[in-house]
């Protein structure tokens, strides 16, 4: 990633006519096919390509309008102050059936509705009773390293990640029943659809290749289990579990709850959205405290003060200024969500151009979180730079790594506190190093995962 921060003003809206109507300046010119494989084999190139445009981008991909939003007060106009003017991709177009009527993608009235119904499973008090799992979980991980081994951090946070959810949505054991295993299934042939490398993300979910057939098992497994566990909750006292599905069934009791099946596929949405973000950003963190062991041995000392037995709780974490501040500057680094995608309803003006309905709109954070007209040296590491003074000065969306607006992350808080729990646990009982030469180069999948493992050595305490 170059982060480079080549950027010019948005031109004015009078001098902004073009050929087109107004469509922002970009890339044009080039064969469809041509951009659209640009676009596919080096996406950070392509961005930085788009950027030398200006703020407001225009191109198309596989005949697709696309504009592509790189200053934080357009950012905020989309997500934010004109929200009704832009919805979510179709992924129809697509042919991806993922979770229609889950909470990510449903539209309208439908969404406003699950919104309401699923926001106080994510309030505070309730994120709370789930600290003693994401603790309990991380502290078994830890016991698991044996002293100097080198672990691929990715794929233990995963592991970590989906055990955490297993237990706070289902109250279920991911190693000690079916029910779990379906789970593990099901999470694997997501990310693995999600993976634009393996082409599969293009090839509708109809057209039976060996991964689409897993991919379909594995959610018709899925779907079955969660089906289950409604059947028999609804036939048994709900109140036997303390877990985000009973939350969102007794939401229900008056006889407006969600259908099984917006349950189901709520369910799915949380268990896609919630694992593999959560889990890329304990891993790039932790990469970060291993290149910068001054960090880590200031947060090292922070936590062992603040927390008292073998594993921190809830309220250890909260107001630990360090602990904070290296995780929002490792999620402007390495935002687990790396962009956030729209499409405009109805025609839209931004940034003095014109955007025709139906344009599809890309605002990625990994571009803006890195440009220099925010950030001093905005490749680096430096945690330091959050403080009350600088956030009062940034552009409230040049930081958006949870999105924002209606629509942003429900997850966001339940998320922050995993992270931090589980970040305290490690530094409290562990040290890492980065065993690879080159840092971990993320790549352009549903997520932004690393291209390859993330090699830490542990050192235990
Ligand atoms: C570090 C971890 C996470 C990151 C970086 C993250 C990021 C995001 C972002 C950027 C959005 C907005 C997408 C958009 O506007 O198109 C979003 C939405 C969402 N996230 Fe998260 N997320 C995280 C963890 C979680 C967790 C743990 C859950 C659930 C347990 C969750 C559930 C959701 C749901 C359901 C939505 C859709 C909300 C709606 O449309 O109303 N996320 N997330």
């Amino acid at each position: 990633m170059s982060g480079q921060s080549t950027h010019h003003e948005p031109r004015p809206a009078e001098t902004a006519d073009t050929d087109d109507g107004g469509f922002p300046p970009g890339p044009d010119g080039l064969p469809v096919l041509g951009n659209t494989l640009q676009f596919t084999s080096d996406p950070a190139a392509f961005y930085d390509e788009l950027a030398s445009y200006g703020d407001v981008v225009g191109y198309s991909v596989a005949r697709q309008r696309m504009t592509t939003v790189l200053h934080p007060d357009l950012v905020e106009q989309v997500l934010v102050t004109e929200s009704d003017s832009f919805g979510k991709w179709d992924l129809s177009d697509f042919g991806n059936q993922f979770a229609p009527e889950g909470l990510l993608l449903t539209e309208g009235e439908q969404w406003r509705e699950q919104r309401t119904q699923a926001q106080p499973a994510f309030q505070l008090d309730r994120i709370r009773s789930y600290g003693d799992a994401m603790a309990g979980y991380a502290r078994d991980m830890v016991e698991e390293f044996d002293d100097g081994e080198t672990v691929a951090a990715n794929e233990r946070f995963s592991e970590l990640t989906l055990r955490i959810l297993a237990d706070s949505l289902l109250d279920l054991d991911v190693d000690g029943s079916e029910a779990g295993a379906a789970i593990t299934r099901a999470a694997r042939a997501l990310n693995e659809r999600a993976d634009p490398d393996g082409l599969s993300t293009f090839v509708p979910t109809w057209v039976p290749t060996p991964s689409n057939r897993r991919y379909k098992r594995a959610m018709g497994e899925f779907e079955a289990t969660v089906d289950r566990l409604i059947a028999e909750r609804r036939d048994a006292d709900a109140d036997e579990h303390d877990d985000l599905l009973a939350m969102l069934m007794q939401a229900g009791d008056g006889g407006d709850g969600m259908s099984d099946t917006e349950l189901r596929d709520t369910m799915l949405t949380f268990l896609f959205a919630g694992h593999e973000t959560t889990s890329l950003a304990l891993t790039y963190t932790t990469y970060l405290l291993a290149e910068h062991p001054d960090v880590a041995d200031r947060l090292r000392a922070e936590v062992d003060e603040a927390v008292d037995g073998d594993r921190p709780d809830t309220f250890d974490v909260f107001g630990l200024e360090l602990l904070d501040r290296v995780c929002s500057e490792s999620m402007r680094l390495y935002p687990p969500a790396y962009v956030i995608f729209r499409e405009a309803r109805e025609d839209v003006e931004l940034g003095g151009y014109e955007i025709p309905a139906d344009t599809k709109l890309t605002l990625p954070q990994f571009r803006i979180h890195r440009d220099g007209r925010w950030y001093d040296a905005p490749d680096e590491f430096r945690p330091e730079r959050w403080t009350d003074r600088f956030e009062e000065s940034l552009p409230e969306y040049a930081y958006f790594p949870f999105g924002g607006g209606p629509r942003h992350c429900i997850g966001m808080r339940f998320a922050m506190l995993e992270l931090k729990l589980v970040l305290a646990t490690l530094v409290r009982h562990c040290r890492f190093e980065y065993v690879a030469d080159e840092p971990p180069q993320p790549r352009f999948a549903a997520s932004y995962q690393p291209e390859d493992d993330v090699r830490l050595r542990v050192t235990k305490r």
